[in-house]
C-alpha cells in the first residue's frame, strides 16, 4: 500500500444528475479546482460522486457499497454521539474532556471527522487539519451540510477546517484552489492547541475482516500514512497539555515512544504523552 496524500494526482468526479439544483451547485463548486477530472463513467480508481446534493466517495469495484459521506447527522455518528457514553468513553477521557469541557483540540489526522466531532459535541472546539484534498473536500461538505441543522448547528460552531499538515517540516499548508492557505498558518498559531489528537491510517485496519467496506474504499483513496512516526514530534512541541494517538489495540507505540499512560477503549488504544497536567 501507499501513501498518498492526494497531492500529486488529480480526483475523479462523477455527477450522474447534474441537472437537480443541490447537485449543480456543490457540481460547480467542484468543477472550480482545476484538479478535479469530470469522468462520464466510473473508471478504475475510487472516485467522488455527487448524489443528492452530497459529495460521497465510491468505488467501481464495490458498486452495491453506498457512498461514503462524511455524515454527522445521522447513522453511526448520530448514534454515538446519542449513545456512545458522553465524555465517559475513552476518546472523551484520553483527550480529557472529563476535565475540561471546553479544550482547545488539534485534530491533525481529521479524515471523516467523527473523532472531531464526538469531541466538538461533548464541549471542544476543534481545529481539524487534513492533508488529502479529496478527504478535505468530504469533510468541507459534511461541514456544510451540518450548518443547516438547528439542533447541531451549535456544534458545527466549534468545528473549523484547515488543508495541510503538521508533518511537513514544521507547518505547512496547500493551496486547495486559488486562493492562498498562508493564513491557515496563522489560524493554528491563535488557535494554541491545548490538546493533540493524532490517528493516522494503520496499515492492518485493511487486512481486518471487521473492516467495513466503506472504510475499505477510504483507505483506497488514502493509502497508508507510512510517514504516520513524523507526526509525534511537532505534536509533542505545539501542544500544551497533550498528545493523544489512537492505535489499533496491538499496534507498536508511534515513533516506537513509550506514552505517559494508555487508555483501551472497545476497539482502540489511546497512548498519552502528557506534558503538564490540564488546568
Ligand atoms: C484513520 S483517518 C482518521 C479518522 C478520523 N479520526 C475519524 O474519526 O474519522 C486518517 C486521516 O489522517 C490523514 N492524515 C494522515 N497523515 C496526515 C498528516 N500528516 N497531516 C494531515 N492529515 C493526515 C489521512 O489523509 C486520513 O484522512
Amino acid at each position: 500500500m501507499h501513501s498518498n496524500s492526494g497531492k500529486d494526482m488529480n480526483l475523479q468526479l462523477y455527477c450522474p444528475n447534474p441537472k437537480r439544483y443541490e447537485n449543480q451547485l456543490l457540481f460547480r463548486d467542484m468543477t472550480a479546482l482545476d484538479w478535479i477530472d469530470i469522468i462520464k463513467r466510473p473508471g478504475e480508481q475510487p472516485f467522488l460522486i455527487i448524489e443528492q446534493g452530497m459529495l460521497g466517495l465510491a468505488d467501481a469495484n464495490w458498486p452495491k457499497v453506498h457512498p461514503v459521506y462524511v455524515d454527522f447527522q445521522s447513522g453511526a455518528v448520530a448514534h454515538r454521539r446519542l449513545y456512545g457514553g458522553g465524555a465517559g468513553q475513552a476518546v472523551a477521557k484520553a483527550v480529557g474532556l472529563n476535565k475540561k469541557k471546553n479544550l482547545r483540540i488539534l485534530d491533525a489526522t481529521a479524515g471523516l471527522g467523527r473523532d472531531a466531532f464526538v469531541m466538538a459535541s461533548l464541549g471542544a472546539q476543534v481545529l481539524m487539519l487534513e492533508r488529502h484534498r479529496g478527504v478535505h473536500l468530504l469533510l468541507a461538505d459534511g461541514l456544510y451540510r451540518l450548518g443547516f441543522n438547528g439542533e447541531l448547528g451549535e456544534i458545527q460552531q466549534r468545528l473549523t477546517l484547515s488543508y495541510g499538515s503538521l508533518s511537513y517540516g514544521s507547518l505547512s499548508y496547500g493551496s486547495l484552489s486559488h486562493e492562498s492557505l498562508s493564513d491557515a498558518g496563522q489560524a493554528l498559531e491563535q488557535f494554541a492547541p491545548e490538546v493533540i489528537y493524532l490517528d493516522p491510517m494503520f496499515p492492518e485496519r485493511v487486512k481486518s475482516a471487521k473492516v467495513k467496506k466503506e472504510m475499505a474504499i477510504f483507505q483506497e483513496l488514502v493509502g497508508d500514512d507510512v510517514d504516520a512516526d513524523a507526526l509525534l514530534a511537532p505534536a509533542l512541541a505545539l501542544a500544551e497539555f497533550r498528545v493523544v494517538v489512537k492505535r489499533p489495540k496491538q499496534a507498536p507505540h508511534l515513533a516506537a515512544q513509550v506514552p505517559t499512560t494508555a487508555l483501551i477503549g472497545k476497539s482502540s488504544r489511546f497512548d498519552i504523552y502528557s506534558k503538564k497536567a490540564i488546568s
